[in-house]
């Protein structure tokens, strides 16, 4: 009896050592030394000074983490204090910078596409810091947009109005946490109305321009605008919108998802879109389908004019358009032009510090114009 049990204790024994180096071969292989963790990352002192000059110890920790965006070129030269991303979208999880002293502890550069020279003299520096990413910044349609040679393999992320860019600009609809029963149309006494600052003839608004001009022979638009000498201010944008049974928001261009705020506008201030653009299945994918009228459900110009025309005498057919209004709240967007870039920048910032992972955007172009 001793015998056998020492034996089988002898077994167990070798059993036993056996399943351990098994089991940390095991775990070696599914876990190898990590190939995949990001270089090692050189923080300089600047990054700690940073975020130690704001705060101490408890505050310090919490603002380390926030990744640096450095703003390569302000776009447009259309300046604005970083803060706005807080008082505006509620957006404070990086810390935004356009000191390019910073280049080399940033974690993202946003670089505007427009904004780079032919000869790519006007890009960061290399080396390149490792760890850090690119932002492709570039908000206009395929049609307005200039193929600047050899931005192939530089990118990393796509900040665009596209669906399927890597950090995709939108304003959104709010879904309500109960039904809202309290809106009311705002009064109005215009029909139909159409801002044009922009008129010229590069920039694809032939498409608008010819229905235009067909429609407007059939009903009345109001309009206002650079385009038309009758420039409306800021402060009457909204005000002015509301006023307005229907406005016309027309794209100057027709792609994929360039959906503006040309229609943002009319559903924040409690008027109805009648849209030209992509087809109404793309804008079901951002906006209810019933908040809008599309120019391509009808036939002509002249059968929507037409229906603009009955839908001004009967009343709860024209109300049914906002009907949406009950589980969805538009915001309003920022209306003057240096205000354009403050969205996209904020919606960069807020992304990286959620998404740290590693990317490459090899052929812009053969996403953006394919
Ligand atoms: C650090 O925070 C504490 C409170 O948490 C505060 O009393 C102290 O003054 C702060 N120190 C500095 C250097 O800001
Ligand atoms: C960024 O993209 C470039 C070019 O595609 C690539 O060489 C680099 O490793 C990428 N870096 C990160 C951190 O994603």
């Amino acid at each position: 009896m001793a015998n056998t049990n020492g034996q089988s204790l002898f077994r167990l024994g070798i059993i036993m050592s056996l399943a351990g180096i098994i089991s940390l071969g095991v775990m070696f292989f599914w876990f190898p030394p990590s190939k995949n963790c990001p270089p090692p990352v050189f923080r300089p002192n600047q990054k700690s000074q940073i975020n130690s000059a704001k705060s101490n110890n408890s505050v310090t920790e919490k603002a380390e983490e926030k990744p640096i965006v450095l703003l390569w070129v302000w776009p447009e030269n259309y300046r604005f204090d970083f803060s706005d991303c807080k008082k505006f979208y509620n957006i404070d999880n990086c810390h935004l910078t356009d000191d390019r002293a910073l280049y080399n502890d940033a974690d993202d550069v946003i670089i505007f596409h427009k904004a780079i020279s032919w000869d790519l003299s006007n890009l960061p520096p290399s080396p390149r810091p490792p760890f850090q990413r690119w932002i492709w910044l570039h908000v206009e349609s395929p049609t307005n947009t200039k193929k600047i040679p050899g931005l192939e393999n530089l990118f990393n992320l796509t900040l665009s109005y596209r669906h399927d860019a890597d950090i995709p600009v939108r304003l959104r609809l709010m879904n309500n946490k109960k039904p809202n029963e309290d809106f009311v149309i705002p009064k109005k006494d215009k029909l139909v109305c159409w801002i044009v600052s922009n008129n010229s003839p590069s920039t694809g608004v032939d498409t608008r321009n010819v229905f235009y001009r067909e429609f407007s022979k059939y009903i009345q638009v109001t309009l206002f605008g650079k385009a038309y000498a009758r420039f409306l201010d800021y402060n009457d944008y909204y005000p002015t919108m509301a006023s307005c049974k229907f406005y016309l928001s027309f794209e100057n261009s027709i792609h994929k998802d360039y959906i503006t705020e040309k229609i943002n506008g009319p559903l924040a201030a409690g008027t109805v879109p009648v849209v030209l653009g992509p087809p109404r299945r793309n804008y079901e994918n951002f906006v209810p389908a019933e908040s809008f009228i599309h120019v391509n459900d009808f036939p002509d110009a002249k059968s929507l004019a037409k229906y603009l025309l009955y839908l001004d005498k009967d009343e709860d057919a024209y109300r049914k358009y906002f009907n949406w209004r009950k589980h969805l709240t538009p915001s309003p967007h920022l209306i003057q032009q240096t205000q354009e870039f403050i969205l996209p920048i904020c919606t960069a910032c807020d992304y990286v510090a959620r998404y740290k992972h590693y990317k490459e955007a090899h052929d812009l172009y053969e996403w953006y114009f394919n």
